[in-house]
């Protein structure tokens, strides 16, 4: 793995070694252990969206590393005034050890790697989000012991990060159920993609009926960044999906929530829910920082 642009970008072996390798710095950190083992290093952070965890915890793996972030707006950028994508990334990679991406069109941050140096990193693309999955993946080891032969069911709007979430339960053998309204699957490509990586993958309408025997439910809002326009017609659409409840008592007892964050309570789940027992919505947002340490070091070392 030079880039991690697509989760599918990564090989089982690979998402176990940055697992295991996150699980050693968190545990470190909370030692209060130095680990500059990126020291002197600089990564850039170019945005074009809004972004809360992911903005901080990369700053903050980075200083934690020994290393530096640079926080680029897109807009304040030349990018913004006609450069392309292709000449600011030979440029960056002159400079940087890394970058990561938080863009509208996967293919942006697909071209950023086309011109590159040095590893670039999608931190969220109209199409993926796969250090959200890494950190997922990490949280649901730390609660299950283990990925495999688990039944992870995607409520709502098969997005973003149900496509990264889609690969990355393909390449860790855990079976995935999206529950969707009709128009709102998951890319068929990638859909394709993760059965062919030997994925068992799932896609239906009824959230009563996909959340049987679940281990782990997840939502994610019903309207992504750049969906603005169409607020009112998905509110309407994705309605009946919301994780309540009374959803999350068709599943294991031991059911685990997850929620990318950040979350829309009242919306795509509940309060009660978001704030219950079963949620371990904070302990993602946690580990989104552990997970990208481990990332940045395997890529950037
Ligand atoms: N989950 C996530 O990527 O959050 P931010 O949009 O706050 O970075
Ligand atoms: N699907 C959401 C995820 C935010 C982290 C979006 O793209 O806005």
């Amino acid at each position: 793995m030079k880039h991690l642009i697509s989760m599918a970008d990564m090989t089982h072996d690979e998402i176990i070694e940055v697992l295991d390798m996150a699980d050693d710095l968190k545990e470190k950190r909370l030692r209060g252990k130095v680990t500059d083992l990126l020291k002197n290093r600089s990564l850039g952070m170019i945005f074009e969206k809004s972004s809360t965890r992911t903005r901080v915890s990369f700053e903050v793996a980075m200083c934690d590393l020994g290393g530096h972030a640079l926080y680029l707006n897109a807009n304040d950028m030349q990018l913004g005034r006609g450069e392309t994508v292709g000449d600011t990334s030979e440029v960056l990679s002159r400079y940087l050890y890394g970058l990561i991406a938080r863009v509208y069109s996967h293919d942006t941050v697909k071209q950023l790697a086309e011109h590159s140096r040095v590893p670039v990193i999608n931190a969220l693309s109209d199409h993926e989000h796969p250090c959200q999955i890494l950190a997922d993946l990490l949280t649901i080891r730390e609660y299950k012991d283990r990925l495999k032969d688990l039944k992870y069911v995607w409520v709502g709007d098969g997005n973003n990060v149900c496509n990264s979430a889609i690969l990355g339960c393909a390449l860790v053998d855990m079976e995935i159920v999206v529950a969707c309204p009709p128009g709102y699957e998951p890319d068929a490509d990638v859909v394709e993609q993760a059965r062919e990586l030997g994925g068992k993958v799932t896609i239906m309408n009824d959230p009563a009926e996909a959340v049987v025997d679940a281990d782990i439910l997840y939502a994610d809002v019903w309207v992504s960044m750049g969906d603005e326009a169409e607020r009112d017609k998905r509110l309407n659409d994705l309605g009946p999906y919301q994780i309540n409840n009374k959803l999350v008592e068709l599943a294991k007892p031991d059911v685990i929530v997850m929620h990318c964050l950040p979350a829309h309570r009242g919306e795509e789940i509940s309060a009660e829910v978001m704030d219950g027992p079963h949620s371990v919505v904070f302990d993602q947002a946690e580990n989104r920082m552990h997970a990208q340490k481990a990332l940045l070091l395997k890529l950037m070392a």
